[in-house]
Formats: C-alpha cells, structure tokens, sequence
C-alpha cells in the first residue's frame, strides 16, 4: 500500500474519530502489510498504530512524533512515546528499531520494509516508502519532549528482567490466577524479553511435565483471548521446576542452581502455599542466602492472603519476614486492591469535584458493602473450614475497599502517601466492644457446608459473615457501613452502595410504592456488570408531579470497549516494577486484624445454631435484624 493511502486513511480517522474509520484502519493496513497483528486506538491525539513487535528491545529515547504530509503542508497526525532500538540479534533479521507509543503498544521498523522506515533514531525521523523513484516522503519530527514513560500515573511501565520463584507452583492459585496472569502478561508483550519462572511444590516433575501442566492450566483458566501455541512455547521456555519440600535446606540450594541457571539477578519469590508454611519457608531463603541480592539487583517477596490468622499470628509472621526482608521488599498481596473498579474508587473521588463535597457525613446516611458468592467452597473445605467468611473476605478484601472508599485524599499519588492514608483509616474503624460484637456482627453457614469434603460434621465455620462499622473520625462520624460477605447466596455480586441522605423537605409529598421519595444512591459496582450508577427522582411524564426512580448508568465494558487487565496481571506487574501502591502494609494488615479480633473471639467462644441459611439465599436472618436495628435494609437487588 502507499504511503500516501495510509496517509489518507490517517487524516480520514483522525477528522472522523469514529470506530468505522478505526476499522477501515486496520482493514487496509491487515490487506496491505504482512504483520502478524495490527491494533489501533482512536484519542484526541489522533490515530495510534501498533504492529506486532520483535522480542529483543532497548529503549533510546523519547518524544513526540509529528507526521506531515510535506505535498500538502498538513499534519497528519502525531505519535508520543519512545523510541528504541532493537538488539542485533534482531537488527540482523531486518528489524532496527520501533516505537512504544502512549499504550504501551510497541511498533517495529524494518530496514527494507513496504511501508515505514526510520532514517535516523534520534531527534529527526523520516517516514517514507523506500521504492524506486522519487521517493514518496512524509516528514516526521522527534522533538524533544517529556518522557511520557516518567509519569506513572498515565503509562505502563517496563518490567524489569527478573526470575519469579513460586512456591506452591503446581496448587489451585498458581493455576487459577497466576500462570494464567504471567501468559497474558507475555501475550500482552508486558514482560521483558528475558525472564524466567521458577515453580517449586513436592510434587516430582521435570521442567518438561511441569509445562505440560501449566499449558492445561493456562488453557482452562485463561479468562480471555485464544490460546496462542507460538507464545506459549516462548513462554514455557522460561518455565522451570523444582521439586521439593519447604522444610529442607537442600531445596533452596537446588533453587539456588536452577535461577542461577536461568542468568537472571533479580527474584521475586511469591509464596502460595499453605499459609502455615510462610514462615518456614522465609527462614530458608534466609538462611540459603537466597534473599542477599548483589549490587545493582532486588530480591522482593510477594505473600499470599491470609496474612496470618488473627492480629498474635499476623504480628509472628511480619516479625519472621523482617528477619530476612525489608518492609519496602515484602508485598502483602490483596487481589481486590488490583481490580481496576477498585482503583477506579479513587479515580471517581478524587479525580472529580462533585463527589468529595458530598462524601461525608451530612450527606451521606450509610454504606453497604456486599461481596456475594453463588460458588460454595468449591474443594476447599480444609482451608475454608479454619478460616470462614470473616477472615478469608472482610478481614482482608472489604476492610480494604471500604478504606478505599472512605480514605482521605493523600496529598500526592504515591505509594505510601496513599498507603498512609488507607492505613489511618484503617486505625480510625471503631473496634467493638466484646458486648457490642452480637449486636453489630451475624455470623451464617449454609445448609450443606458441613457436608462438603474435607469439613467436619459439626464445623463452626461461618460461610456468611456480616458487621456494622463505624469510624471515628470527623468526616463519617455516626455513619454506618454495613458490610456483609457470603458464599452460597443467590449471585455472584460485589457492590458499594453508597446510600444518601433524603431531601430535606417532602415538597412532592412521601407518597408510597414507586412514588416515595426516595434518597439517592450511588452504586459502585465492583463485579461483575463493572460500572457505576447513581439513582434519582425524575418527574414522569404527564401531568401531576408523580415522581420516579432513574437510573444514570456508566458500564467499563461499553464506555472503554477493552479488555481490563486481571487483579493478578496489575499486581505482578506492580511488584516487578517495585510499586507498592496496591499492596498492603504490615500497619494495615495488623489494623484489620485489630477490627475483627473482637469478633473472632466472641464467635471461637460460642456454639452456633448452624447451619442458618439455604443456598440461594441472602444470608441468615439475623443479618437482616442487625441492620434493621439501625433502621436501614439490605440492599438485595
Ligand atoms: C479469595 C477467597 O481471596 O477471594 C475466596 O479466598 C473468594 O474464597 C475469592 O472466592 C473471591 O475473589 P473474586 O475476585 O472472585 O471476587
């Protein structure tokens, strides 16, 4: 294709900037040029095309491309990213360099290719189509601007080279979420180049039968795309195993020999194992040496919830891991911190003016936060059975939503500016007196749980927990957030609602069903349907003042039309890259301990009448009279 086409097809986007423009695109360039995949964005800036990229690269510089028609003196269009140069290995096959534009989207040039080609990579760039004859030239400039790669609010960052040691590599997460999320990351061209994954669990298996394995995994649980067999041999050639127990030295000398092996500095060990085992296998990475990092490189430990098991383990715990680690080194993981409606908390408060007057007490009347399960414990009995509804979801995931939602503003974005301010409210929850627990906390159990494999006959375990929390401080002083999570109810829905206060006067009267007045509410939805709405009156149409609920909707899926990255994929990245923003503090995590500790005690004390609820239900009764108390009402929609 000419240049000059693809020139037109520029400008006609660009004036149009609509998805049939974007199509037309990237039909004409999928007819006209051999690469593999071909993607394009439409924004204010113009079109962004991404070619699908060669794997060895190395960044140079970066600015702004400005791209000229030169025969009509206009400008059609305008890159901003950075620039690299690809490895020799990669210039000997043709590629020499590329482009990463505001994406993160890497675009490759090749010396002879049909259709672009950078003369220099440096301040001055010339895009042309090389043929015989006068060549037909649009001029592009790089000039020297920011880096947009510096601001780490707009743009992904580049994953340094490292090895991931799992420990716990053939379980349910690895499988589930992990390897899942790495595959995606690679499928995403998110990971460097070079990088190795380091598996360990008892199970004996070779590197070949672990990546057998993990290939069925990554198929199954892969919650997106086609599964690629090219990228996957790429992958699973930095997959490697070791087989072993935890509690013997020699597995972390032959971990030791095996990342050694894979040439790699920097480890970022991530435990996934029992919990029970955390802390063993932190003091053989301490005591192998394993955790001393030569200059220059990193050594980062990533830990899998439950971050102990009440507020005593949870402090042994942190004090083991600082033996070996530092703070700034120890990521406390807590999935739902990496899913993008949470971050999209912040985004909505603190990135809008009309939201923050309103987000206080005077305003706002109270808070539910519902993290329901139609799933049961789905083979996890054993581990479920210890931990119930109140450890594995409100201690960790909701208490952290709920900070989220109810956090100052920090006065910067980073990481632990916003961690303090999480971690204060945190300290700022009113922790219950032992006589207040019964009053303001319901514990449930399904009928059926004990008879799931792997739970006792008369297990006390709740698989419905909710509580009423306050906080004491001035801004939600006197409001109430009702929190509640459960497994076994009828869907699967995870929601803030955020409840307002009445009007002040009844000007168009109480009236009843459709007609009462009724307050408005702000819906965070979290999952699934990802998006956020606000209810309000509206009058109906016809005469009288007969007013209505409406609804304003806003859906991730539909305004952004993009795949959103998994919890897992952000959060590894985050944590390669040395970002600790949406990853728990060892004073966070031992303020939530300190919240529930007053309910774990009240509930291992007493003998509950279970099971209280049946599936498909919301929940245990009792959860309604708590809230009823203060009079409100669940919101089971
Ligand atoms: C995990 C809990 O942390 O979160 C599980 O251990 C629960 O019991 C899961 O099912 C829910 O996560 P998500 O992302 O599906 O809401």
């Amino acid at each position: 294709m000419a240049l000059k086409n693809l020139g037109q097809v520029l400008r006609k986007c660009r004036s149009r900037q609509n998805h049939i423009a974007a199509c037309f695109l990237r039909l004409q360039l999928q007819l006209a040029l051999d690469v593999r995949k071909i993607t394009q964005q439409i924004d204010p800036l113009g079109v962004l095309i991404c070619l699908e990229l060669a794997d060895q690269i190395e960044r140079v510089d970066a600015g702004e491309i400005h791209i000229h028609d030169d025969e009509r003196g206009v400008e059609l269009g305008l890159l901003q990213g950075v620039m690299f140069a690809l490895d020799e290995g990669n210039a000997q096959s043709g590629a020499f360099g590329g482009f990463i534009d505001l994406y993160g989207k890497e675009q490759v040039f090749e010396h002879g290719q049909d259709f672009l080609g950078f003369q220099h990579l440096g301040k001055s760039v010339l895009l042309k189509k090389p043929r015989r004859g006068v060549p037909q030239c649009y001029h592009a400039e790089m000039t020297e601007a920011r880096n947009p790669f510096a601001d780490p609010l707009r743009f992904e960052r580049r994953v340094p080279e490292c090895a991931i040691v799992i420990f716990g590599a053939a379980g349910d997460l690895a499988k589930r979420k992990l390897l899942p999320a790495l595959y995606r990351l690679a499928y995403d061209r998110r990971l460097p180049a070079s990088f190795a994954i380091v598996g360990n669990s008892r199970t004996p298996m070779t590197d070949e039968d672990y990546r057998a394995r993990m290939r069925e995994a990554v198929k199954q649980f892969s919650e997106d795309g086609d599964f690629d067999e090219e990228l996957w041999k790429r992958f699973a050639a930095n997959l490697h195993y070791v087989a072993g127990d935890v509690k013997e030295p020699n597995l972390y000398q032959a971990l030791r020999e095996k990342v050694k092996g894979t040439g790699q500095a920097n480890i970022l060990f991530y435990l996934s194992t029992q919990p029970s085992y955390y802390a063993t296998i932190v003091d053989g990475i301490g005591h192998s040496h394993l955790a001393a990092a030569p200059e220059g490189a990193w050594r980062r430990l990533i830990v899998e919830k439950p971050f102990g098991h009440d507020l005593q383990s949870a402090r042994e715990l942190n004090s083991r891991i600082h033996a070996v680690f530092r703070e700034e080194d120890t990521y406390r993981i807590d999935h739902y911190l990496g899913k993008e409606t949470v971050q999209n908390i912040l985004a909505l408060r603190f990135g809008n003016g009309i939201f923050e007057p309103l987000w206080n007490r005077r305003y706002i009347n109270h808070v539910q936060i519902t993290a329901a399960e139609s799933i049961g414990v789905e083979g996890r009995g054993g581990y479920y059975q210890e931990a119930g509804a109140l450890r594995d979801m409100i201690q960790n995931h909701l208490l952290q939503v709920m900070a989220t939602v109810a956090m100052e503003p920090s006065a910067v974005f980073e990481p632990d500016a916003v961690r303090d301010e999480r971690a204060k409210l945190l300290r700022s929850i009113k922790v219950m007196r032992p006589e207040e627990v019964d009053l303001y906390a319901v514990a449930g159990q399904y009928k059926g749980f004990r008879q799931e494999p792997g739970v006792n006959p008369d297990a006390q375990t709740d698989t419905y927990a909710a509580g009423t929390f306050f906080v004491d401080n001035w801004r939600w002083a006197g409001v109430p957030f009702f929190i509640r999570s459960g497994k076994k109810l009828p869907k699967r829905v995870t929601d803030i609602a955020i409840q307002f206060n009445q009007a002040p006067l009844a000007l168009f009267g109480a009236g009843d069903g459709d007609q009462k007045a009724r307050p408005n509410l702000l819906i965070l939805r979290i999952q699934p349907e990802e998006g956020i709405s606000l209810l309000f009156l509206s009058k109906e149409p016809g005469s009288g003042m007969r007013l209505r609920p409406v609804s304003m909707d806003f859906n991730y899926g539909t305004s952004f039309g993009e795949r959103s990255p998994s919890a897992y994929e952000t959060l590894l990245v985050d944590a390669m890259v040395g970002d600790a923003t949406l990853y728990t503090r060892q004073d966070m995590v031992e303020a939530s301990w300190t919240v529930i500790q007053p309910i774990l005690e009240n509930w291992s004390n007493r003998r509950f009448d279970f099971p209280n609820y049946d599936p498909g239900t919301w929940g245990p009764a009792e959860a309604d009279a708590m809230i009823a108390k203060l009079g409100r009402q669940w919101r089971n929609s």
